[in-house]
């Protein structure tokens, strides 16, 4: 399961990083706080914000990071039940991971609709009036449309749901990549494996740790069932690919340099 720690690398700021996280650059926007970005009521209030947003993170402008192929690499060896990422920039895709691999949690630009009348539009007219700085509205009622990224307060993607349980219990390793683990229903993942399935953390921040509101999270020190790996997720999962013999394999997917 994947956060935006995954994609910095890649030059796709995060959210809650301190002064280079998305949430600390939003001032030209004028939020009445950060997350606003994401909600319906100011999208409808002042679209022009995250329409600003969406043109900058619109996919294609970025290529995956090592930790993406590292995903890539864990399909290739057929140990890869599923990938939940909470990211939008479909870089999973682009490093080669398959759709039914896939759980895109919090939505991606793969779709628009109108979020008054839900009409569906076509994603590259979508693009093509963000490109320009206009705000997509409805050819029905007039609504904006909105690209069928989850913002606060909706539900997640129908598929989240379909797959969770069933994944979840048969997880035998548990792989949590650059996420600070804030966001429920997400977060809650990490929980969710069998008591005696291991898991492992590779981020940057030691984070979703056991504590009195979350007495299922990760214990590093009174048990050997979670590990973690303190640094960035490119060379955790570097580490990771030489622990198990694959860096030559994982050299491969590799683009040149
Ligand atoms: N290597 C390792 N860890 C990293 C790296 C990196 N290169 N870059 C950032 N991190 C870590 C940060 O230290 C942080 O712990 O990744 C985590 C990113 O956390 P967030 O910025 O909160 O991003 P994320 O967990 O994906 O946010 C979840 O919040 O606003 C919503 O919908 C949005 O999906 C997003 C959700």
């Amino acid at each position: 399961m994947a956060g935006a720690g995954i994609s910095t690398s890649a030059g796709i700021p995060d959210f809650r990083s301190p002064g280079t996280g998305l949430y600390d650059n939003l001032q030209k926007y004028d939020l009445p706080y950060p997350e606003a970005i994401f909600t319906l009521d100011y999208l409808r209030s002042k679209p022009e914000a995250f329409f600003t947003l969406a043109k900058e993170l619109y996919p294609g402008n970025f290529d995956p990071t090592p930790c993406h192929y590292f995903i890539k690499l864990l399909q290739d060896k057929g140990v890869l039940l599923r990938h939940y990422t909470q990211n939008i920039d479909t870089l999973e895709r682009a490093a080669g991971v398959r759709d039914d691999l896939l759980v895109e949690a919090h939505g991606s630009f793969a779709q628009a609709a109108c979020i008054d009348c839900s009409h569906r539009h076509d994603t590259e007219w979508v693009k093509s009036q963000i490109d320009k700085d206009a705000v997509p509205r409805c050819e029905s009622c007039g609504g904006i449309v909105k690209p069928s990224i989850v913002f606060f307060g909706e539900d997640l993607p129908r598929r989240f749901g379909q797959l969770v349980s069933e994944d979840f219990e048969k997880c035998d390793l548990l792989i949590v990549l650059g996420t600070s683990l804030t966001v429920h229903p997400f977060a809650g993942l990490a929980t969710m494996p069998k008591p005696e399935v291991p898991r492992l953390l590779i981020n940057r921040d030691s984070v979703g740790e056991r504590d009195i509101l979350n007495p299922d999270g990760f214990d590093f020190i009174r048990t050997n069932r979670d590990a973690r790996y303190l640094g960035s997720c490119d060379d955790g999962v570097w580490h990771l690919a030489r622990g198990l013999g694959w860096a030559s394999d994982f050299e491969a997917l590799l683009p040149e340099k």
